[in-house]
């Protein structure tokens, strides 16, 4: 089976259910000399292997898929486990604290035999301590990898950026540490360990270029994700992105529309555009196309049946968006547009710049739109000082604007942040219980809205296909998930139309009853 079916089908299947389980729902090239073993040099050539793992957004996802481009052009063959590889490699999120230990706990099972059983391992967490986080047949469950035999290990993305050299500190095994905002560095950096540098760590956030590559390894043949915007200037007081991932740095639009052109004709029929605030593109080149006419020329270029776009920031979200979805029906009708609490007191302390009311006017106009465009959102309960009012607004919130689907986080104070500091501190428990609530009555909306798409037919892009026979899954131009029935033999990349025969509060089951 290629790895493509195991990963589609996984997030085809799975999406529904990390949203309401709120799991998941984003250099200077210096080199150092530490006192530390040198890995062994890595020549590029038949034996050069890397293995990559993915942590995060789709931002990581597609970072990761670049890297991988960068890695093929040097010679490199990607392999599925860390024990075959050469080079193996985090691609790291730190946005809330779990996921950072994760990394840790990872690069606890890369520790050399002679550091278990000498020196001690000082990251604060080992695996043991997070192997429940998966269950035991999950493909990312790994057992111990000895990292002897001259393996390079590499931290890249959010983590790497955030903890920079004190990762060489915790997991002294690691040879290379690069931000995303450096990864234009990377090719130069891993030259470096090639020639036998120890140690490598590209950590500049002060850069106003994109991340850009000549050849992109794409997990998905036929969505293709094309980042428009990298970093974030927000200043949210809860998030470590404008630490991780710099400042805002949008990419020329006749380079982005070119990279459309390209990949329409190589056989992708969706674009996915992203960025941290992905509306907040601002065309570096003499044109200054907005944001939406971007979206537009996108989706004029022959052989585009879908555009999407995420994540959009609430202060840039204009008419102009829905607009440009009303006028092009091959702009997906799906906006994520996060915003993070009801009430206006709580939006404050964070910094998101908009009030409840100004949220609810940009839903206003998406709600007035001739085509139903599906809304979803992202929320963080138990902020400090979040009162059980303040919870109560962000529930009523849920109740009025009915969104399609909601990932929802339990806070996690991160560090630098200015609501590190913040008075009033919501218990664990207490968030715990506030996140469960928020969860069981956006479930009920879901099951609710969606049962009215019972006898409804949509187009779908078939993208997984079960392992019980005539049973396949694909997206809805508004995003949601679709499993349904056909006796075809082959469908995956396909559009077809499927009628909705059962509604469930994540996903939906049909039966196809004709092509697209
Ligand atoms: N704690 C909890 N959730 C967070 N997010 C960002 N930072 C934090 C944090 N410190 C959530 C926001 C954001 C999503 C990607 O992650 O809801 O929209
Ligand atoms: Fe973080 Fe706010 Fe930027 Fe989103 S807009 S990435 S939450 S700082």
């Amino acid at each position: 089976m290629s790895v493509w079916y195991s990963e589609v089908m996984g997030k085809s299947f799975d999406i529904g259910l990390e949203r309401l389980t709120g799991v998941g729902v984003p250099g200077s090239g210096e080199t150092q000399e530490g006192g530390l073993k040198p890995p062994l040099q890595v020549a590029a050539g038949a034996e050069s292997t890397f293995y990559l793992e993915t942590f995060g957004c789709q931002m990581n996802d597609h970072d990761s898929e670049k890297v991988a481009g960068v890695l093929l052009t040097r010679g490199y063959r990607q392999v599925e486990t860390p024990e075959d590889a050469k080079v193996i490699l985090y691609n790291t999120c730190s946005i809330r604290e779990k996921a950072a230990q994760k990394v840790f706990s990872r690069l606890g099972e890369l520790r050399p035999a002679q550091e278990r059983n000498g020196k001690s391992f000082n990251a604060e967490n080992t695996e043991e301590e997070h192997r429940d986080d998966l269950p035991a047949n999950h493909p990312n469950h790994r057992k111990m990898v000895n990292a002897g035999g001259g393996k390079i290990i590499g931290v890249l993305g959010c983590v790497a950026q955030q903890e920079g050299e004190e990762i060489f500190e915790r997991a002294p095994w690691v040879s290379l540490v690069c931000g995303s905002a450096s990864y234009r560095k990377l090719p130069q950096l891993i030259a470096e360990l090639e020639a036998g540098n120890r140690r490598v760590t590209g950590l500049d956030t002060d850069t106003d270029e994109t991340f850009e590559t000549e050849i992109t390894r794409r997990d998905n043949p036929w969505r293709a994700y094309l980042t428009i915007i990298e970093g974030c200037d927000k200043a949210c007081s809860y998030c470590v992105v404008p630490f991780t991932r710099g400042p805002e740095r949008s990419r020329a639009s006749a380079s982005i529309l070119e990279e459309v052109r390209r990949l329409a004709e190589a056989g992708y029929s969706e674009v996915q555009l992203l960025g941290q605030t992905v509306n907040s593109y601002a065309d570096p080149s003499a044109g200054k196309m907005r944001f939406s006419e971007l979206l537009g020329a996108a989706a004029d270029v022959r052989g585009i049946r879908r555009v999407r776009f995420t994540t959009s920031h609430p202060r840039d979200f204009g008419k102009d968006i829905v607009e440009a979805i009303e006028a092009h029906p091959n702009i997906c009708d799906h906006v994520h547009l996060p915003v993070q609490s009801g009430s206006t007191a709580v939006l404050r302390a964070m910094a998101r710049t908009y009030s409840r009311e100004e949220y609810l006017e940009k839903i206003a106009l998406m709600k007035a739109a001739r085509r139903p465009i599906s809304i979803t959102t992202d929320m963080i309960v138990g902020f400090p000082g979040e009162t059980e009012k303040d919870f109560e607004e962000t529930l009523a919130l849920l109740d009025e604007v009915q969104f399609d689907s909601v990932f929802a986080f339990k806070y996690s104070p991160r560090p630098n942040t200015p609501s590190l500091k913040m008075a009033d501190a919501i218990p664990e428990e207490e968030k715990g219980q506030r996140l469960a609530i928020l969860m069981d009555r956006q479930r009920e909306i879901q099951r609710v809205r969606n049962e009215t798409l019972v006898g409804e037919t949509f187009e779908v892009m078939v993208d997984g296909k079960s392992r019980r026979e005539n049973q396949w899954s694909g997206h809805t131009s508004s995003n949601r998930v679709m499993n349904f029935t056909s006796p075809e033999r082959e469908l995956l990349g396909d559009y077809v139309q499927v009628k909705v025969v059962s509604a469930m509060p994540n996903s939906l089951v049909g039966e196809m009853v004709g092509r697209a």
